[in-house]
């Protein structure tokens, strides 16, 4: 028993050392509150500030880091090896030897989970220089420039005006810490990989939830696709190489679409209780990103582009959440005020009146509008281990 605990120990540890599966020494981050790890609340904006307290980071970090969930992102996850480490720490749970199995498994996610977190770009301190990357995702933040809202008289509700392009001012401004020749850019930028979205989901949600229709919207959609193919080939030009670019997830099995837009006519959902019009604005905003994709690949042959199928990944957990461990289905909010979808506008997770759930993990929907870490890490795995990444994520360079 201890030989084959000492084995498991030693497997582990050179395991999580060496194999984790991507070949990148940084991560450089731009998005929304899918990816941000604390810009939002950094930037002092007011708008949501109750992310910056419990029960937000409840799961995971046990205090709130402005990272909008109960724990970790999708980001958290593909900066470490956490595939390999869960297997492990799996088989160290099946040993029965207590003791040293208790200091295995403290070491083993030490190793694992302690890898440094790409940091947000606000927190940095003046002439720091990261050495796994950079996030510079913010919560709220648009593909489009603020100013496209203000024109349309709907600026005000926006949560941040740190737009895409505004990211992309913060990564250039930063850059020369990094590199300064060409050369010396294009073998830093080598062995970054560039995580750009999930962006573009809130320039739909804010005109949605003041009441846009869904064709007003999809008139919308070739101007966030604009931005984001601006976006990209600007971080190419710059010296990216690895990019992975996340589509919309099917916002139809939203709690916050779920609730706004409910409907007696029973023709409207689908067969796992997501609204059919919503899941198919999502997928005609990918299809659009995707045929980009394409076009940006012709362009730019030396850069790799992964499209990473953020829907077909959150869709199999819609489809079969008791499957996934989702015990409480995937569509009610973990934490929230009320009604059927525990998502209550006026008592929003946070906030008087809303409370969270007892185990955010049988939850895949934390506070209505984002997923819980469960819900992520699930996401995450079914990029790094595949089929949602194409070209898969785990496949050597071309
Ligand atoms: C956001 O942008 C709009 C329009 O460009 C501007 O009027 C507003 O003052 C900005 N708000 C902040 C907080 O910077
Ligand atoms: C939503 O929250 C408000 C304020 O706390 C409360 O008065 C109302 O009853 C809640 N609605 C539901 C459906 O629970």
């Amino acid at each position: 028993m201890i030989m084959r605990t000492l084995f498991l120990v030693g497997f582990c540890l050179i395991a999580t050392v060496s194999a984790s599966p991507l070949r990148y020494d940084s991560i450089f981050s731009f998005g929304d509150s899918l990816a941000d790890t604390g810009n939002f609340l950094l930037s002092g904006a007011l708008a949501f500030p109750v992310i910056g307290e419990l029960p937000y980071g409840e799961t995971f970090f046990k205090h709130a880091t402005g990272r909008c969930s109960d724990g970790r992102l999708i980001i958290d996850f593909i900066g470490t090896p956490l595939h390999l480490s869960t297997q492990c720490v799996n088989l160290l749970h099946t040993s029965t030897l207590g003791l040293l199995r208790g200091i295995t498994l403290m070491l083993v996610e030490t190793e694992a989970y302690g890898l440094p977190y790409v940091p947000p770009y606000l927190a940095l301190a003046k002439g720091e220089k990261p050495q796994h990357g950079v996030n510079f995702a913010v919560a709220g933040a648009t593909a489009l420039d603020a100013k496209f809202f203000y024109d349309q008289q709907i600026g005000k509700i926006l949560w941040t005006n740190d737009s895409l392009s505004v990211q992309l001012g913060w990564f250039k401004k930063l850059k020369p810490t990094f590199c300064t020749t060409k050369q010396d850019c294009a073998n830093y930028f080598k062995r970054s990989l560039f995580l750009v979205g999930e962006i573009g989901g809130n320039d739909y949600n804010y005109p949605f939830f003041l009441g846009g229709t869904i064709k007003q919207m999809k008139a919308v959609v070739p101007l966030v696709i604009e931005a984001i193919v601006a976006a990209t080939s600007m971080m190419i030009e710059e010296g990216a190489v690895d990019l992975i670019m996340p589509g919309n997830l099917p916002i139809g099995c939203s709690a916050v679409y779920l609730t706004l837009f409910q409907t007696p006519d029973k023709a409207a959902y689908d067969q796992n209780g997501c609204l059919k019009a919503y899941n198919a604005f999502s997928k005609y905003h990918n299809a659009q990103l995707k045929l980009a994709l394409e076009k940006l690949r012709q362009k730019y042959p030396q850069a790799r582009l992964i499209y990473a199928d953020y829907y077909g990944a959150a869709k199999r957990f819609f489809h079969t959440p008791q499957h996934d461990g989702f015990s409480n289905g995937a569509l009610m909010a973990c934490c929230g005020g009320g009604g059927p979808y525990n998502f209550n506008n006026s008592a929003r997770c946070g906030h008087t009146g809303s409370k969270a759930c007892m185990i955010p993990s049988t939850y895949a929907n934390w506070d209505g509008v984002h997923l819980t870490e469960a819900a992520y890490r699930h996401i995450a795995t079914g990029l790094i281990n595949g089929p949602f990444t194409s070209p898969p994520l785990s496949s050597p360079p071309i």
